[in-house]
């Protein structure tokens, strides 16, 4: 049976992993576009990876906007989203309404997207649907409206996001919880045999356990990078000043895990010291994507990936600090650079 795939932000990082599962038989890569839908629904999408080489991938269908890809009224098995997540900006669940099916053949959908609390509006809105939840280290960016540049790695990870709510354990939702598990390991290797060796099913209790560990690097990296005047990754970690700072963001976020999830980070996952040294090691220049979006005017994921750990931390009682001093000042660096767009337009 062929497996229908639809992905709602064919950027990056959406257009880099469909490109790989539209290599498999059996297999239909649709895309919701926006601002490259002339581009991609004229010539699809070309893709350089160092790794896979240069192709091109055309998707089966290219839908301008959700009402068309509603129109169209086929079955996805997955959804994938992979817009950049902006709560304080729009709410993306909305482009699932009438796309997401239940019953037999039911629709997954998949968040490859940084940050916490990524899930909560998909869930809100979809309280039946199966709900998978990614993190991934890959790199990659959209260099023109339809051209993606893959510049290294792949690692994917990938765990169900199960309810939390006080209904868990009835049969109706342990069933759907076995659906779930099924539906994400079949994605997992959908991804493994269109190349991607280290796609990884996860349990749902380890899959935050690894958002909550790229949020270490996430929340001390890129605030950092853009309150530092553009720095890159590297000379943050080599700035003897800067490393304490880095290191301290991190062991902030690492400690307070343990405490929300109410369990131990496992052993395998890279301590501050690794990450940093791995950082040092690295000389690719490349920059976090929070300076990117800085640098090019753009909203940044400002709240899933500092707001809402600060806030999750708090429900529990806890206070995160030196991620707290990075949101307040870069939440008012970024409200006040809109003000001043909107008064210069006037
Ligand atoms: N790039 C990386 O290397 C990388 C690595 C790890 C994790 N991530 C995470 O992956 C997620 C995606 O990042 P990305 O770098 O792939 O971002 P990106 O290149 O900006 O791609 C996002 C895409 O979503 C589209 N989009 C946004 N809202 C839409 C809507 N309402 N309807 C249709 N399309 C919509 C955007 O279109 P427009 O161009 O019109 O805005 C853009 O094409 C983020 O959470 C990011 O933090 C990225």
């Amino acid at each position: 049976m062929t497996v229908n795939i639809l992905i709602v932000g064919a950027g990056a990082v959406g257009a880099f992993y469909a490109s790989r599962l539209a290599h498999l038989p059996n297999t239909q890569i649709s895309v919701i576009c926006r601002s490259n839908y002339t581009a991609v629904a004229a010539n699809g999408f070309s893709v350089t990876s160092p790794q896979y080489g240069s192709y091109t991938f055309t998707p089966q269908h290219t839908f301008a906007n959700p009402r068309e890809a509603r129109e169209a009224n086929i079955e996805w098995d997955y959804i994938v989203v992979s817009t950049k997540a902006l709560p304080d900006v729009s709410d993306d669940s909305v482009i699932l309404e009438g796309l997401v099916r239940d019953g037999n053949r039911r629709t997954a959908i998949v968040l490859i997207q940084n940050g916490l609390g990524v899930e909560s509006p998909y869930l809100s809105r979809f309280p039946n649907a199966i709900i998978l939840s990614a993190v991934t280290i890959v790199s990659a960016a959209q260099t023109s409206p339809g051209v993606i540049k893959h510049n290294r790695w792949t690692r994917i990870s990938i765990g169900p996001y199960l309810s939390s709510s006080g209904d868990s354990g009835t049969s109706t939702t342990e069933g759907v919880h076995k659906i779930a598990i099924k539906s994400n390991e079949r994605f997992v290797q959908l991804l493994q045999a269109g190349g991607i060796k280290d796609a990884e099913a996860y349990s749902a209790e380890k899959l935050q356990l690894v958002r909550w560990h790229k949020i270490a690097i996430n929340a001390s990296m890129n605030p950092s990078a853009v309150l530092s005047y553009g720095s890159t990754n590297n000379a943050m970690a080599k700035d003897p000043e800067l490393y304490c700072h880095l290191k301290g963001v991190m062991d902030e976020v690492l400690a307070t895990a343990p405490k929300v999830l109410g369990t131990q980070l496992p052993k395998e996952f890279a301590t501050s010291e690794a990450i940093l040294r791995s950082t040092m090691r690295n000389t690719s220049g490349s920059k976090p994507s929070m300076l990117l979006d800085w640098e090019s005017g753009k909203r940044m994921e400002l709240e899933v990936i500092l707001g809402n750990p600060i806030r999750i931390a708090r429900e529990k009682g806890l206070e995160m600090p030196r991620l707290q001093s990075l949101y307040a000042l870069l939440r008012m660096a970024q409200e006040n650079r809109e003000n001043q767009k909107q008064s210069s337009k006037i």
